[in-house]
């Protein structure tokens, strides 16, 4: 897979997620990125808008992973971890991290995601991977997305280590982080059977950087419905959040079931 595409910086568009569909869909290099100062109509994930003022990062890069369609779930989470990297010069280790399913939050609160969509390419499928990463502190009576079930904002700024550098650097440095950790994902991946779950090779990584991890949560329907009390235990090859109740019983959820919460927040 080749490494780096060219990094193309737009002042506004509707969604850059559709700039690099376009792109992909004329051949574009695995790594093509673009990134708008503002988005007119940002989207996140299942359906929702997001919102783009100016001062925050939105960055989508194409990835061209040539792994089994059945697989290609397992990029948003290679996607997320990609985006921890790139911006793990300007955090402390362990500031950041990965709110199952791939929303990225820092001390309870949701600093970004990753919306991944597939695109066909003349080479066969590729994904779009949207990042969203707030960089400001945000306006508190201006919530960044509609969901129901949303967590409260916070900008990079506020628990960065050492001065941000300018939006483009930080966004090379995540398109490069995005595109480095779905490589090594996808080079995995074609060296495993097709019984193996997608997320095998992340499983270790992901763990170490999931929030709630061990601890007591609930798992909501997203329409806000308690599903579930118990321990965040870990989550499967298959992307599965597993939560172990007070008699031991194991749930699965996928993520089009439930978004987990800290019980009593
Ligand atoms: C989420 O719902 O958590 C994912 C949000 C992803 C937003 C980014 S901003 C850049 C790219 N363009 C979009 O329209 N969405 C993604």
């Amino acid at each position: 897979m080749e490494l780096s595409g060219k990094l193309i910086f737009l002042d506004e568009c509707g969604s850059t997620n559709d700039e690099v569909a376009a792109l992909a869909r004329e051949g574009a290099a695995n790594g093509t990125s673009v990134v708008a100062r503002v988005q007119t109509a940002g989207r996140g994930r299942r359906g929702h808008k997001w919102k783009s003022l100016d001062g925050n990062l939105y960055l989508s890069t194409l990835v061209l992973p040539n792994v089994p369609s059945a697989k290609l779930s397992g990029v948003s989470v290679a996607g997320v971890l990609g985006i921890l990297r790139g911006i793990s010069a300007w955090c402390t280790p362990g500031s950041v991290l990965v709110k199952w399913p791939n929303d990225i939050v820092s001390k309870g609160r949701k600093m970004g995601g990753i919306l991944c969509e597939l695109v066909d390419t003349p080479t066969g499928t590729g994904v779009v991977c949207g990042a969203g990463l707030d960089v400001k502190a945000p306006k508190l009576d201006e919530p960044a997305s509609d969901e129901p079930t949303r967590l409260d904002a916070i900008g990079l700024e506020e628990v960065a280590s050492t001065t941000l550098p300018q939006l483009e650097e930080l966004a090379e440095a995540v398109s490069s982080g995005i595109v480095e950790s779905v490589g090594a994902w996808a080079d995995a991946v074609r060296d495993e059977d097709e019984a193996t779950g997608p997320l095998a090779s992340l499983a270790k990584e992901y763990c170490a950087r999931l929030a709630y991890m061990g601890q007591r949560v609930v798992a909501l329907s997203h329409e806000g419905l308690l599903l579930a009390t118990g321990s965040l235990v870990g989550v499967d090859d298959w992307g599965r959040a597993l939560v172990r109740d007070d008699d031991g019983n194991t749930q699965r959820f996928t993520p089009e079931q439930a978004s987990l919460r800290p019980v009593g927040k």
